[in-house]
């Protein structure tokens, strides 16, 4: 009877860490953004059939990426008009997703597109303006308020914080929505607007 019970304990003990091993089989197996796009979202990301916004159409999506990419894997998930959920590909977890559609938003251009990462990435705003809005807020293209040159900035402080804040979720002219990637949340864009403000502020040339 007692060796019965502690076999069975045993044994629920094994299948226990059996399973555990397999779901850690399959994070590592899990799939880069770049990976998905090309073996499942291309079919239809990149003709634009049935109006899919396509990949490198930034116009297209900054009408869906102003929603986060939280609730862009949602629909992406259930499925939304033409699009099958999953698009179509069940076995994708909602990770690959997102990576997926973080990789279509930036026009490939993700921060570590060609990588699996972990969790959308939390960076402090002067690392994701270094690695990111730099590449428009250092020459200034297409009018962008240049970093360390605050008289770009101060007419527009008349907005404040928040309305920067918003300027950068929306889009704003030439700036797409989210600054053209999907996976930044609003905190990492308030973190990244903070720095670019108070960093040209306070800047001495030497
Ligand atoms: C069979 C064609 C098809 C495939 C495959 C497909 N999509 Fe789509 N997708 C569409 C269409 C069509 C729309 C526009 C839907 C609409 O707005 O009615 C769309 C829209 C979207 C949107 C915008 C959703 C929103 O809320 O605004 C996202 C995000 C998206 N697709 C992600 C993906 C991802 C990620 C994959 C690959 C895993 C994928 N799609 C595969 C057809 C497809
Ligand atoms: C693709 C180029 C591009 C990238 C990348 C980019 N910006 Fe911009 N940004 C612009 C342009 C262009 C403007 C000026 C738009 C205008 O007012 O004509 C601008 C304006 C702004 C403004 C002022 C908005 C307003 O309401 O006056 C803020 C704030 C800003 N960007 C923050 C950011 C932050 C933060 C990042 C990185 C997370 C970033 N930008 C990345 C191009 C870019």
């Amino acid at each position: 009877m007692q060796l019965t019970q502690t076999r069975t304990r045993y044994l629920s003990l094994l299948s226990g860490l059996a399973l555990a091993l397999t779901s850690l089989n399959t994070a590592a197996a899990e799939k880069s953004g770049r990976e998905v796009v090309e073996q499942v979202c291309s079919a239809c990301h990149v003709s634009g059939k049935d109006n899919a916004p396509k990949i490198g159409d930034v116009t297209a999506w900054t009408q869906h990426s102003k929603k986060g990419l939280a609730k862009l894997t949602e629909s992406a998930i259930a499925g939304l008009g033409k699009m099958p959920g999953h698009g179509g590909q069940p076995s994708l977890t909602d990770l690959e997703v997102s990576r997926a559609i973080a990789f279509m938003v930036s026009s490939g251009k993700a921060l570590d597109p060609s990588k699996p990462y972990a969790s959308p990435v939390t960076m402090t705003g002067e690392r994701l303006a270094q690695q990111h809005c730099v590449n428009c807020h250092d020459v200034g293209q297409a009018g962008a308020p240049k970093l360390n040159h605050f008289e770009d900035w101060k007419p527009r402080l008349s907005k404040g914080i928040d309305g920067l804040v918003n300027s950068t979720i929306s889009g704003h002219k030439a700036m797409p929505a989210r600054t053209g990637m999907a996976n930044l949340s609003d905190t990492d864009l308030r973190n990244a607007v903070t720095y670019l403000v108070v960093q040209s502020a306070t800047y001495k040339p030497k």
